[in-house]
């Protein structure tokens, strides 16, 4: 097949470990026959730099012109420092978010057998994890209105907003991955506190009946945090607003054994877009010391989701499985050994997608 693929690799670690996925994607397609076209543009700190705006028009153009695109992640410590900064990295991700309506960010948690013991949760607890975290993406109260200072200063607020049909369309992703897997819909809320909490209840209790082999549970978001690392093979997907999804998914990373080897699609009405959950991790910028798998991961869901490309994403994960078993690991997994650059881990795992088994020379 043939197929554009924008990249908008960012700030920070963003270039490098997008970098591998392009390679892995490269080696994808010249095994399997497939032409990717890559088109490269600036997100997030680099494109304040360029041209004073975080999610340029002309990036937005090459997005919207695109078969799907990767994303590497915004963020810069300067901006940091300076919370009166008038413009940030992360407005770039989010007016991405909202301009190419990717309301459903799907991030799924799941336990490689070699890196069972680099998580700090017991063997016994995480072995069976596998689960898929749906988290809204372009509302509640990271885009709710109004939000600022009052006018002297001395008050700040923030909006959480929701409406039926938000939510409706976020829980729909849910119920039908849920009738792919387990069956199982988690809705994680805070309805004993929150008026839009009892509206996502509301509104997923009155869809439950249009999937009646799906059953649903609905838990309080502070004992999800604490289920979530007790229990975690106990759920299987779970839904839930923009920014209790946000924090979980980063605490359901620590299960894995790495923040660095999480991926994520976000999925919306006009094209469909992978990054890592991770972000720009600035101070390990250009030293060729990021972990790749989670934009490599990316890559993988972006064959399958995007494209219906299976056989082509199960190489990729297999490759990076075996990259992990045979010890090839970035310094945050490399434990009492000495630790593979970023790039170096990217060639392992292209060279393996391109030509499995065959070693390096
Ligand atoms: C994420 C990030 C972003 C978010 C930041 C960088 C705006 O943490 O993708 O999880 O909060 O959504
Ligand atoms: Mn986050």
């Amino acid at each position: 097949m043939d197929a554009n693929l924008a990249v908008l690799a960012g700030d920070g670690i963003g270039p490098e470990v997008t970098a591998q996925a392009v390679k892995v994607l490269q080696a994808v397609g010249a095994r399997f026959d497939h032409n990717f076209s890559f088109h490269q543009a600036p997100i997030g700190g680099v494109a304040i730099n360029a041209c004073g705006n975080p999610y340029p028009e002309s990036t937005h153009e090459i997005c919207l012109k695109s078969d799907a695109v990767l994303f590497g992640a915004v963020g810069d410590l300067k901006y940091d420092s300076d919370p009166s900064a008038e413009l940030r990295p992360e407005q770039g991700l989010l007016q991405m978010r909202k301009a190419l309506s990717l309301y459903a960010n799907v991030r799924p948690t799941f336990v490689f057998p070699s890196l069972i013991d680099r998580s700090p949760l017991q063997r016994a607890r995480i072995e069976k994890a596998d689960f898929i975290f749906v988290r809204e993406l372009t509302g509640g109260i990271y885009f709710g209105e109004p939000r600022g200072r009052s006018e002297n200063g001395s008050t700040a607020f923030d909006t959480a907003v929701y409406s039926k049909g938000e939510v409706e369309r976020l829980a729909r992703i849910g119920f039908e991955l849920a009738l792919k897997r387990r069956r199982k819909l988690t809705v994680v809320d805070k309805a004993n506190v929150l008026a839009t909490s009892r509206l996502w209840r509301e509104t997923v209790q009155n869809m439950e009946s249009e999937y009646p082999e799906v059953s649903v549970c609905y838990e309080f978001v502070d004992a999800v945090a604490m289920r979530l690392i007790q229990w975690p093979a106990t759920y299987d997907v779970l839904i839930t607003a923009n920014l209790f999804g946000d924090i979980l998914t980063d605490e359901a990373s620590v299960i894995t054994g790495s923040m660095g080897i999480m991926p994520s699609a976000s999925l919306g009405d006009l094209v469909e877009l992978f990054e890592p959950i991770h972000g720009s991790y600035p101070q390990a910028a250009g030293r060729d010391i990021a972990n790749p798998l989670a934009s490599i991961l990316s890559a993988a869901m972006l064959l399958e989701m995007a494209f219906g490309l299976k056989t082509e994403a199960l190489a990729v994960r297999q490759a990076v499985e075996k990259s992990l078993e045979a010890g090839v690991l970035t310094a945050d997994l490399a434990v009492g050994k000495a630790p593979w650059g970023t790039a170096a881990v990217g060639d392992w795992v292209a060279r393996e997608v391109h030509s499995p088994g065959v070693p390096l020379q």
